[in-house]
């Protein structure tokens, strides 16, 4: 499978990071020196893909301006001969081809992944949520592209979390048929904890056929009354097979502000120029 499209929803309301969000889309807060969806669009290139294709809602273009030319800005940064800001700036708006759909209700994640039906086309794609990020060297998006080419089957990405969080994810069950990689049997979104033994959660990495479509325009509202892309995925696991994979790396939900903050500091002590005094508060703050 060849693939050359992304889908990154970006269209939900961001109700957990408010009230930073309440006029800055969730997906452009700042995570170190750079908004939450550039680290996505950064990964989705890494795994070879050249359309991104945004599902977004009315208050959202900034997004989209964020992946364009800022000629004014440009023209300062010239003047003042920095060079290097320049550059960056203009890379951002140069890395991939930017495509838009608009989710008119946020009817859920597996809504907004159906509004981009027709943007997709007839091809197999990838499905990036927007708000959630994946660090480390050959971790992230790639490692699913990888194994469906391989395959030449849907493959999403899983990572395994504690047993007494399995109700905050869609969770799958499989038979592991290489190191990391299981043919689905089963899955099911936000299980109550207890009702299965998988610890496999869905973190938000897919590689999809087209065929998704059509499950997706079927399913019915589930969990918390929004159309789950889990329970397309379900359909179609059912119906073609599904392959997962334990994902390396580590991942950030910047949705939530643990993992939010958390990415700032990883990323911060990455940084040879802030490492030094980052550790230093930190362990004044830790006491
Ligand atoms: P989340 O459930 O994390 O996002 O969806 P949310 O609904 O915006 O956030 P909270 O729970 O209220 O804080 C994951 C991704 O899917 C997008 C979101 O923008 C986010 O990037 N999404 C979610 C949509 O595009 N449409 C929807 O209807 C729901």
């Amino acid at each position: 499978m060849n693939i050359r499209k992304v889908v990154i929803p970006v269209a939900g309301w961001g109700t957990r990071s408010l009230p930073a969000s309440k006029n800055i889309p969730k997906e452009m807060l700042p995570v170190y020196n750079k908004p939450v969806v550039q680290y996505v669009v950064e990964e989705a290139m890494r795994a070879g893909v050249e359309d991104v294709i945004f599902v977004t809602n009315r208050d959202k273009s900034v997004i989209e301006d964020h992946f364009d030319y800022n000629l004014q800005l440009e023209s300062v940064l010239e003047r003042a001969g920095k060079r290097e800001m320049l550059e960056q700036v203009r890379h951002v708006a140069e890395m991939v081809n930017i495509m838009a759909v608009r989710q008119k209700k946020q009817l859920g994640l597996g809504h907004a992944v159906l509004c981009a039906r027709e943007l997709v086309g007839n091809d197999p794609f990838a499905v990036m949520v927007g708000d959630d990020l994946m660090f480390g060297d050959d971790a992230g998006l790639q490692e699913l592209v990888r194994v469906s080419k391989e395959r030449s089957m849907p493959v999403i990405g899983v990572m395994e979390v504690p047993a007494d969080r399995i109700n905050r994810y869609g969770i799958v069950t499989g038979e592991e048929i290489s190191p990391g990689v299981y043919s689905i049997t089963e899955m099911v979104e936000k299980p109550a904890v207890g009702t299965t033994s998988s610890r496999l959660a869905i973190v938000g990495r897919y590689v999809l056929t087209p065929d998704i479509f059509e499950h997706l325009s079927r399913v019915k509202p589930g969990h918390g009354g929004e159309i789950q892309l889990t329970d397309a995925l379900a359909a179609l696991a059912r119906e073609r097979g599904m392959l997962a994979v334990k994902m390396g790396g580590l991942r950030f939900d910047a949705g939530d502000w643990v993992d939010y903050l958390s990415a700032n500091v990883y990323l911060g002590l990455l940084d040879p120029g802030l490492r030094d005094g980052l550790r230093a508060r930190l362990r004044a703050m830790l006491g």
